[in-house]
């Protein structure tokens, strides 16, 4: 048979097609293992330990399994019963952008087995099989590559493109050799990351989910009347535990508490009912003050 130039054509550019297919089904994890695998945490920890052991305390390493009552309803109570919807990716991560973001980077197949995980360990908790589902569940969360890769670039999504694989974003010009790239980027130390998650959603489809709503009072109340400290500033003093209200001396730190005492003599008049004369009752006016020293609203929820 002979080849003519334009079936050679066609040839490299079928071959071409099936290598570029290949590259962008590689992009989606289609196991739990591989998504983890994707973006493992756990190799971080040779290296910034005590980072590590701030996050492993802190609620971002909980984030699905600490809220798995909530997204238990919103799967088995709204998607499948009020909205009848079914469950798709697109759904999940009108969750797990924010509490999980590498299930971006899930198959569709794989958020769908997300979804059931979520409601099996919340309904069979108390059995195996639910303890098992959660025992998975924890290992997605938001990590270091869900703030230093994932939503580092997604500040300004047109500007800096998808994150480049393995790349860790940050805040300094640093080096660190052989262990990783890394690119600095001033996104990470603004408070428009943090805002990211922690303010209003607004979904692909337009879909608002208000599931926190902390960065409206931040911006409206807060900067608006001058207030010019960061979510880092006030949230990273002690690293990456990032304290909050679950915190005690943290919620201490932002309620300020001033009393004001005013005591004086009170000579109450007759009282029906009681023959006694009349007495001086000692008696204060007592102002409390209560002042809100965070950035924002509390409590917010
Ligand atoms: C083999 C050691 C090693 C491993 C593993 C490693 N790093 Fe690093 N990392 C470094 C070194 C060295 C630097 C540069 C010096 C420094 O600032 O600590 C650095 C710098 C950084 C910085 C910038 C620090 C700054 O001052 O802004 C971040 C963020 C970071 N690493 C995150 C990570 C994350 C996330 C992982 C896991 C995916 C990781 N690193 C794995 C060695 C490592
Ligand atoms: C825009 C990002 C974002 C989206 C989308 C989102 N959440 Fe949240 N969620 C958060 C943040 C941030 C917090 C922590 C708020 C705080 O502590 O003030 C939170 C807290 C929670 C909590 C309370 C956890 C606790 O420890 O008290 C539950 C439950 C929860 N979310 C469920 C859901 C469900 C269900 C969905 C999907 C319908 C969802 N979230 C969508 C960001 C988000
Ligand atoms: C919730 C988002 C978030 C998560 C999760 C997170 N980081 Fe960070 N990280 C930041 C921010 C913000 C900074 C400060 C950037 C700046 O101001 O330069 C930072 C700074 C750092 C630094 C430099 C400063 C320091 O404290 O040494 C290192 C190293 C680092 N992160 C590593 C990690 C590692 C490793 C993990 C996972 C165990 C991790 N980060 C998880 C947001 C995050
Ligand atoms: C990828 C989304 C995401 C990003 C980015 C993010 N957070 Fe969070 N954050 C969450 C979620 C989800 C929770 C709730 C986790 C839970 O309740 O288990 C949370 C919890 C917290 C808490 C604990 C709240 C409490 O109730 O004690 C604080 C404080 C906090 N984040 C501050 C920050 C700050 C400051 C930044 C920016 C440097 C930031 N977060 C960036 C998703 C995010
Ligand atoms: C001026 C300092 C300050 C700034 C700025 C600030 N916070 Fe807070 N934040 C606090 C303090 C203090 C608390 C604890 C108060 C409480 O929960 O009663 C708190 C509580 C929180 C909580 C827990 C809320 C809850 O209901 O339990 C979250 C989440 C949080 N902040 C995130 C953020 C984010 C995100 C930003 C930026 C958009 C930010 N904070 C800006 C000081 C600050």
């Amino acid at each position: 048979m002979r080849i003519y130039p334009t079936m050679k054509i066609f040839a490299i550019l079928a071959v071409a097609m099936f290598a570029l297919v290949q590259t962008s089904m590689a992009k989606e994890a289609d196991t739990i293992d591989e998504l983890v695998a994707m973006f493992d945490d756990s190799k971080c920890a040779e290296c910034h330990e005590q980072v590590y052991k701030e996050w492993q305390n802190s609620w971002h390493s909980k984030a699905i399994v600490s809220s798995l009552k909530g997204m238990r309803n919103f799967i088995a109570v709204g998607l499948a019963k009020e909205w009848n919807t079914p469950v798709t990716k697109a759904e999940v991560l009108k969750c797990l952008d924010c509490h999980a973001p590498a299930v971006n980077y899930a198959s569709e197949k794989l958020a769908k087995e997300l979804a059931g995980l979520i409601v099996t360990s919340f309904d069979k908790k108390d059995t195996d099989e639910g303890k098992k589902a959660k025992a998975q569940l924890a290992r997605l969360n938001v990590g270091c590559y869900s703030c230093h890769h994932i939503k580092a670039t997604e500040v300004a999504k047109g500007l800096r493109g998808e994150p480049k694989k393995g790349v860790i974003y940050t805040g300094s010009d640093v080096d660190a050799g052989d262990a990783h790239e890394s690119i600095q980027t001033v996104d990470i130390t603004r408070s428009v990351f943090c805002m990211q998650c922690h303010g209003v959603y607004k979904a692909p489809d337009g879909e608002t989910i208000k599931c926190n709503t902390l960065s409206g009072s931040y911006q409206n109340t807060y900067q608006n009347h001058g207030g010019s400290q960061t979510c880092q500033e006030c949230h990273m003093k002690k690293g990456h535990l990032f304290p909050g209200g679950h915190d005690i001396e943290t919620v201490t730190e932002g309620l300020g508490f001033n009393v004001e005492i005013a005591q004086y003599q009170h000579l109450p008049g007759k009282i029906a009912g009681v023959k006694d004369k009349k007495k001086w009752v000692p008696s204060a006016v007592v102002n409390a003050f209560i002042e809100n020293k965070t950035g924002h609203r509390v409590p917010d929820g």
